[in-house]
């Protein structure tokens, strides 16, 4: 099995996301750690436990993070996700506790904890507490076996700018230390994140599961559906950060190239623009594996049958 921390701000597709991971007996998460991002820090840290208990998981350890970026304020997108972030169906408030270190602690702790090269870290939010441990503790960078990421996008444009997606446009300083910690990375940019569409058939599926898992992934598929079909006029809704987890269990899905990838901090117009260097034409060393697609039917495939286990 590989040990994985999950750091996210649920979300719909974060929830089904962590969701995924639960089901996977390859995959053993050691914590889920919190970040502000689609909503503030207090509803991402509640809806992580909603979802642990969903999927009957009030063992393990949910902690909260930092609750705005290193320097700029806070923004987040209640517009995409609904006021508490997990709208769409309702759900028994968690009676599962928080736990009381700080996320950005329980990171350095357990990357020194276990033995090198043993965790993968997987964020589906804002970079904030990944960056913030880097910056606070350098020694565990060597110590991460893989970041595999949600964020950024190239080909496809932006989606809260016209350059930048929403995770790297929250914290870009953050996105910009985590990309230059020398630290392997895999980055699931909107490039690929919008070939793996939430079709009718898809949810469909899901619901057809007949759980209450598959019921809950369902009516969140179909909130997020509602504003996403409109804006971007597909067939279906990009479903994001379950990609990050579909690639832990079935790399071969994904396709992509190592390249160099950087974030643009300082511009107004392009701020959290991730500059992919997909024809390696600048003199910048390759510092991520950037995917651009995904064979969707196969990552659905996936999704349900683990969905179905739960
Ligand atoms: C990312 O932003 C959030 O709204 C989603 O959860 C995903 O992580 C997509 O841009
Ligand atoms: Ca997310």
């Amino acid at each position: 099995t590989r040990k994985i921390i999950i750091d996210t701000d649920p979300g719909q597709d974060d929830a089904v996301a962590l969701l995924l991971a639960l089901a996977s007996p390859e995959l053993e998460v050691l914590g889920i750690t919190c970040v502000a991002g689609n909503v503030p820090l207090d509803l991402t840290a509640r809806n992580a436990r909603v979802v642990c208990e969903l999927a009957g998981r009030s063992d393990l350890p949910v902690f909260a993070g930092c609750d705005r970026p290193m320097e700029r304020a806070l923004v987040t997108a209640e517009y995409v996700h609904g006021k508490t972030g997990l709208d769409g169906i309702a759900l028994p408030l968690p009676r599962m506790k928080l736990q009381e270190r700080h996320a950005v602690d329980f990171l350095i702790e357990t990357l020194r904890a276990e033995p090198p090269g043993s965790v993968t870290l997987c964020p589906l939010g804002p970079l904030t507490n990944i960056a913030t441990a880097f910056a606070r503790a350098p020694d565990i960078k060597e110590r991460v076996a893989e970041i595999v990421l949600m964020g950024g996008g190239f080909f496809e444009g932006g989606n809260v700018t016209p350059t930048a997606e929403f995770n790297i446009y929250v914290d870009p300083q953050a996105a910009d230390i985590v990309l230059r910690a020398g630290v392997a990375v895999v980055m699931m940019p909107l490039d690929v994140t919008h070939k793996a569409l939430t079709t009718r058939a898809r949810i469909e599926a899901f619901r057809n599961l007949g759980t209450p898992v598959g019921h809950a992934v369902a009516s969140w598929t179909d909130f997020f559906e509602r504003f996403d079909m409109a804006k971007y006029g597909s067939e279906g809704a990009p479903l994001h950060d379950p990609c990050v987890i579909g690639y832990l269990l079935q790399p071969d899905l994904f396709s992509g190239r190592h390249i160099n990838v950087a974030v643009e901090t300082q511009s107004e117009l392009t701020m959290g623009m991730t500059v992919a260097d997909w024809w390696r034409v600048s003199p910048r060393k390759p510092n991520a594996m950037f995917m651009r697609d995904v064979d969707a039917a196969g990552f659905y495939a996936l999704l349900t049958e683990r969905l179905g286990r739960l």
